[in-house]
């Protein structure tokens, strides 16, 4: 057989090609990441991945179990710049966003010089040769070209929220931002390209109902801005699929570099999710839940940022208990202050022994696909809102902020899958929501279809699994360019 000259050159690339990771240190940032990681590694790759110091601590023996089994995979760290005592929610996002940039910025310059050095070091690592830094951060890959390493942008969202987010300027120049003050959230939006026909005010991420005249959001500032300066990255590369956006995808590909969507990750990927859990997960529902009969099972969660009120909880729990199914409820510890412990035993009580099971963290990925599940009341964050299209499961979604609008339109309106009940949280609308999403053979049908459309993409020869492909050829190609520089410390 006969090896042509472009084969060993690539084959000699990809021994040298390092990527280093860094994503916001978010859970589902975190998880995409992984999962990413893991193809890069599959594929022969070195990577990597740089937490913040306090997430690398968090983490502690997982992450260094995780690094042990797999030579070519190394945990370091930053610090984000917040106190240790910050309590990292969702409120503080601006403020996290700000340290990272400003404290874990100079860090990470001083950090990625060193690991461009040829033998800079000790662990037989290769020179780092590609930045796949987080997109929201855009001084990360600013950074890296600076210091001759080519990077790419990740946004662990949706397409349709990077669209969204990439619009605002254009929605403010056709007068359809700010919202008239006391406006009605139904009326349609015309300038998000691809969804004239659909999206209503309410669908836009959350920040734009704050934004005024005289007032900028500053979530909203930061993430629009950093949208508009992926432009400047090599691609743009997206955790979906064209099955599920292709119109969406096709619109980004006329603002970007290039745009790679090799979603869902997680399906293409056996990562286990403790390397970057910064819960830990309660297994006991697993038990749980093998005790349940097939499809009875509500499955609730609102991810690793929302904070709900003890209005709402009570709301929740009392549709939820209406609408008469056992339910598996996800209640971190900081997700209703106080009240934690009280709403705990309320819910156990009000479901009725046996009928619940109320815990601080799950195996998510474990328990959607788990048969006794019948439906997802989620809160529609990216990771599971894909993560409930793989596993077919129909869906409740109620999002909090962010992204988190525009998906749970996409999952009512678009894919149906599931239901939006987006600004509603009273008891009957739960009852409803969540008995349609557990009884209707239509949206069961229809999430099902997704779910096999899906695996058609991640599977060999489909859209996601030849983009996924296509990126580590980039990335291979991007590395024989980006020489390393000497090391001349020992000089
Ligand atoms: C944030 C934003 O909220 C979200 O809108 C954006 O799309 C990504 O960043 P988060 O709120 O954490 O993410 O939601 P999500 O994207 O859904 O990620 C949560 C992750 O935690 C998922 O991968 C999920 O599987 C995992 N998880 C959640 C668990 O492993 N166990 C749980 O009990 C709950």
């Amino acid at each position: 057989m006969q090896v042509d000259r472009a084969d060993m050159a690539e084959a000699a690339a990809a021994d040298m090609a390092h990527v280093l990771v860094f994503p916001i240190p978010a859970q589902g940032h975190l998880n995409s990441f992984l999962h990413f990681s893991t193809g890069l590694l599959r594929a022969g790759l070195h990577v990597t991945f740089l937490h913040t110091v306090h997430n690398l601590r968090r983490l502690g023996a997982a992450a260094r179990e995780a690094a042990a089994a797999s030579p070519r995979l190394r945990f370091l760290s930053v610090p984000d710049g917040l106190p240790e005592n910050d309590p990292r929610d969702a409120g503080g996002i601006p403020r996290l966003l700000e340290g990272l940039h400003t404290t874990g910025g100079p860090a990470y310059r001083d950090l990625l010089a060193s690991l461009r050095r040829a033998g800079g070091t000790a662990d037989g690592f290769p020179p780092v040769t590609c930045v796949v830094a987080d997109g929201v951060m855009p001084f990360a890959w600013a950074i890296a070209e600076e210091l001759g390493v080519p990077a790419i942008a990740y946004r662990t969202v949706s397409a349709c929220s990077v669209l969204a987010y990439l619009s605002v300027p254009k929605l403010i120049e056709l007068g359809e931002l700010p919202f008239p003050e006391g406006g009605n959230l139904d009326e349609p939006i015309r300038g998000v390209p691809g969804m004239e026909g659909f999206l209503r005010r309410r669908d836009l991420p959350v920040q734009c109902r704050s934004l005024t005249d005289t007032y900028q959001d500053p979530l909203l500032e930061t993430v629009v801005a950093a949208t508009v300066q992926s432009r400047k990255a090599r691609a743009l590369m997206l955790n979906t699929t064209a099955s599920l956006e292709r119109a969406s995808l096709a619109h980004l590909a006329r603002e970007m570099r290039d745009v790679f969507a090799v979603g869902p990750l997680h399906a293409m990927s056996p990562a286990p999710a403790a390397a970057t859990s910064l819960w830990r997960h309660d297994d006991g529902c697993l038990a749980w839940l093998d005790g349940q009969a097939e499809r009875s099972v509500v499955y609730i969660s609102l991810g690793s940022l929302t904070v709900i009120s003890h209005e709402q909880f009570t709301e929740f729990l009392h549709g939820l208990v209406a609408v008469g199914y056992p339910f598996l409820w996800v209640l971190r510890p900081d997700m209703l202050g106080v009240s934690q412990g009280a709403a705990l035993k309320e819910a156990v009580a009000a479901a009725g022994e046996g009928r619940s099971c109320v815990v601080p963290w799950v195996p998510q990925r474990d328990v959607l696909r788990h048969r006794a599940v019948g439906c997802f009341l989620t809160h529609a964050g990216w990771n599971s809102t894909v993560e409930g299209v793989v596993e077919g499961v129909p869906m409740v979604c109620w999002p909090f902020f962010v992204d988190q609008q525009i998906n749970s339109r996409f999952v009512g309106a678009v894919w149906r899958n599931g239901l939006d009940m987006k600004d509603v949280c009273e008891r009957d609308v739960v009852e409803g929501t969540v008995r349609v999403a557990m009884e209707s053979s239509e949206v069961r049908r229809t999430a099902r279809s997704l779910a096999e459309q899906v695996e058609r993409d991640v599977g060999d020869g489909g859209s996601s699994a030849l983009e996924f492909k296509r990126l580590v050829s980039f990335i291979r190609e991007l590395s024989s360019t980006s020489a390393a520089e000497p090391d001349l410390s020992s000089e």
